[in-house]
């Protein structure tokens, strides 16, 4: 594993080794152990769109493990005002250890890839969130103990974290579900991915269908970043598409709901769920940075 550019590209052995030394480090950090693995080393974090947890938390999980992040953001860097990607890849390449970056389009985060000489982890694109999926496969593990016999259901928006889970879910050997609009499914690749787990993945337009005998239930916001003008029209399209009590009681007992966060509450989930799930949706969040810090021992250590 050279990247993390999108969860289509690892195997599940390579995701299972992820979480594992997540968990390892979690359990470090919280034992006061320290785990210095990236001493001298630095990681350029690149931001075309704004961030909460993916910049504290790969900043943060740098500083834990000995090494240094710099905030680069898309309007500083030349990169803004037009300077090839392709060029950037290799000045970069010349200074860093490591790439994170958070952009629009797969594509630039691929040429990253392609043209530099370090490893680049993709912080969030409009195709794909890794990051965000392995922290809440790592999260689902550590409530369920494994993922054997278990189904996760997907509401909302065919996104990036819808892309990210249905690959996510299926390669770590779980049932998964989604529910969207007809007119917002998920990427064709992903559909084409997921038509090889015959009897494991539904995609439907019927939420409680798919919320049905599901463990966990994960949702995301109807409106994307960078898709800001279309917020009054999806919120229309997006009306039935709720995690809400009612969807909530299709599913199994006991059922844990996730939500990568940002969110927002009367939207796509209630104020209730999101309150009584606070538990597992903070824990989720925190995992960002355990499973970032253990890609990023992954791909930086030599
Ligand atoms: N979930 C997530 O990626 O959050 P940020 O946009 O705050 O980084
Ligand atoms: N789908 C959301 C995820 C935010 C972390 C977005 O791309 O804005």
């Amino acid at each position: 594993m050279k990247h993390l550019l999108k969860l289509l590209d690892m195997s599940p052995a390579e995701m299972t080794e992820i979480l594992d030394l997540a968990d390892q480090l979690k359990y470090e950090r919280k034992h006061g152990i320290e785990h210095p693995h990236l001493k001298g080393k630095a990681l350029g974090m690149i931001f075309q769109k704004s961030s909460t947890r993916t910049r504290v938390s790969f900043e943060t999980g740098m500083y834990q493990l000995g090494g240094h992040a710099l905030f680069l953001s898309g309007r500083d860097l030349q990169i803004g005002r037009g300077e090839p990607v392709q060029d950037t890849a290799r000045v970069l390449s010349r200074y860093l250890d490591g790439i994170m970056i958070r952009t629009f389009d797969q594509k630039e985060v691929e040429d990253l890839a392609k043209y530099g000489s370090i490893p680049v982890i993709n912080g969030l694109t409009d195709f794909c969130h890794p990051c965000q999926v392995l922290a809440d496969l790592m999260t689902i593990r550590e409530k369920f103990g494994g993922f054997s016999g278990l189904k996760l259901c997907y509401i909302g928006d065919g996104n990036n974290m819808a892309n990210s889970l249905i690959v996510g879910g299926l390669k770590m050997g779980m049932k998964v579900s989604a529910a969207t609009p007809a007119a917002y499914r998920p990427d064709p690749s992903v559909l084409e991915f997921a038509a090889g787990y015959e009897g494991q993945f539904l995609l439907t337009e019927e939420p409680e269908a798919a919320a049905a005998g599901a463990d966990i239930v994960v949702t995301d916001t109807w409106a994307s970043m960078g898709q800001e003008d279309e917020k009054e029209e999806r919120k229309k399209v997006f009306q039935g598409y709720q995690v809400n009590h009612q969807l909530l009681s299709a599913a199994n007992p006991g059922v844990m709901v996730q939500h990568c966060l940002p969110a927002y509450r009367g939207q796509e989930i209630t104020e209730e769920v999101f309150e009584e799930h606070a538990q597992e949706i903070f824990d989720e969040a925190e995992n960002r940075l355990h499973a970032q810090k253990a890609v990023l021992v992954k791909l930086l250590k030599k």
